[in-house]
């Protein structure tokens, strides 16, 4: 198409940043993730999201108020935001009101006015429903979860979209503020630091605000009965939380109170802490089978604790806080880039606490490896399975073998640093780890991330 578009009308301000008459297009439906072609979307940066969410158990009935400010980056007739299921009752532009559309997964956006590449602009949407969780053959349950008296947003690599309109894909980082009111009596829990609660007429609504940038899948609320313990660490909140039906004084308890402890050990390893709060949530809920690493927060499931403490889990999700929420993908194929380095975490953790060191553990996983499945681009089905987490980890190990120990952790550092709030590839990381190290790393990383034959152990 050339010239205007015609469906929405006049450009504000007449003309584009560069100077020509604007063009206006539809924004891309998807971020052009190969795995996940629908996940965010095109044409506009979000800087930050305004979540205010009503939640009901007695009905799972969730009223949502979304104001999320972006940037335009083409000049845009429409442009879409990633919300599954729920009923979209308004719609407005910069305070105007916007036509929509809405079919399972897309909210397709027409303002009045075309937006100008490069203006800023704020989109208000109100909604409400029943959320309904996301479940995939390949990736497991995701989204939001209604409990016996509560819910849980939760998963990877989608959840945010059940429960608020989004640009789901993690190349989109923002900030968010999120309030969620909840009947009296309940607690509700998210990302970043508290910013208190207040109770009125029976409802009462809890604050939270993430300043540092968030990939939309590392969002979470978890409404229900907890235990919370708010406190502070390293001059930073540390909010955690035990579901009220777990034990008191059991293992979750036990092990999430080395939330700071561990944080500490792993900055000593990786650089500062990248945000501004800590904390923990372990859920009473069976079928949270895993734990997430949300941003500043992780939950847990409950599974970890049953026959006791088990703070490898909380040594792997908070080494998420760096390699995969400070440093964050770009495309769902470099996962391992999150994984092969929280993983390996849990043997720096075993060994700094007294276990097995990183060699032994290291050696153990050599032996039983599954050459034949790739750790770089596992394919949708493969993204959580052992050659991310475990074949990744070994190849973290084995550039410290090639590197030494001093470079090594000095590579970890300067990457940490050098890409924080940022998005990354595997090549990204080569590039770094050549520099850093003075050597060229290629082979290596081809033969452990993609090589189908046991690789040679660097100094073995
Ligand atoms: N990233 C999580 C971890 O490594 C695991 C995970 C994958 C997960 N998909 C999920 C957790 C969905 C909760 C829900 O710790
Ligand atoms: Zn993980």
């Amino acid at each position: 198409m050339t010239g205007c578009t015609g469906g929405p009308g006049t450009p504000r301000g007449g003309t584009s940043q560069t100077g020509t008459t604007p063009s206006f297009q539809p924004g891309a439906e998807g971020v052009g993730d190969p795995y996940f072609p629908g996940y965010g979307n095109g044409g506009y940066d979000v800087s930050s999201y305004h979540l205010r969410v009503r939640y009901d158990p007695a009905t799972d009935r969730l009223t949502g108020d979304a104001t999320i400010t972006a940037t335009a980056t083409e000049d845009l007739s429409r442009f879409n935001l990633d919300l599954t299921g729920l009923t979209v009752t308004s719609v407005r532009v910069d305070g105007v009101d916007a036509e929509e559309e809405h079919d399972d997964a897309e909210l397709i956006i027409t303002p009045a006015d075309g937006l100008v590449r490069g203006a800023e602009f704020t989109v208000d949407v109100g909604y409400e429903g029943v959320p309904s969780p996301v479940t995939s053959p390949d990736l497991g349950v995701g989204g939001f979860i209604a409990t016996d008296d509560g819910g849980i947003a939760l998963g990877q690599p989608e959840s945010a979209s059940t429960w608020f309109p989004v640009n789901d894909h993690p190349v989109d980082k923002a900030t968010y503020d999120i309030e969620i009111t909840v009947p009296e009596g309940l607690t509700a829990l998210s990302n970043g630091v508290p910013g208190g609660n207040r109770t009125a007429d029976g409802w009462t609504t809890w604050r939270w605000s993430e300043r540092t940038p968030m990939a939309s899948y590392l969002t979470t609320v978890v409404i229900g009965d907890y235990r919370v313990t708010t406190g502070t660490h390293a001059g930073k909140p540390l909010v955690t939380a035990i579901a009220a039906s777990l034990p008191e004084g059991g293992g979750a308890e036990a092990s999430i109170a080395r939330t700071g402890e561990i944080a500490d050990f792993l900055a000593t390893r990786f650089g500062p802490y990248p945000f501004e709060a800590y904390g923990g949530v372990v859920v009473a809920e069976e079928e949270i089978r895993y734990a997430l690493e949300t941003q500043s927060r992780p939950v847990y499931g409950p599974t970890f604790f049953r026959s006791g403490p088990n703070d490898w889990v909380v040594a792997h999700e908070l080494a998420h806080q760096w390699f995969g929420n400070s440093v964050s993908i770009q495309r769902w194929s470099d996962l391992w880039l999150n994984e092969g380095f929280a993983s390996y975490a849990e043997w720096l953790w075993e060994e700094h606490d007294g276990g097995n060191t990183a060699q032994r553990n290291f050696e153990t996983e050599y032996a039983r490896t599954d050459w034949s499945s790739p750790t770089l681009d596992p394919g949708r089905a493969g993204l959580f399975g052992r050659a991310v987490y475990k074949r990744g980890a070994l190849t973290v190990h084995a550039l410290r073998l090639a590197m030494g120990d001093d470079v090594f952790f000095r590579f970890l550092r300067t990457w940490t640093a050098e890409k924080r709030d940022g998005n990354v590839t595997t090549a990204d990381l080569i590039t770094v780890a050549e520099r850093v190290s003075g050597r060229p790393l290629r082979p290596l990383f081809d033969a452990w991330l993609s090589g189908t034959t046991p690789p040679a152990i660097p100094g073995g």
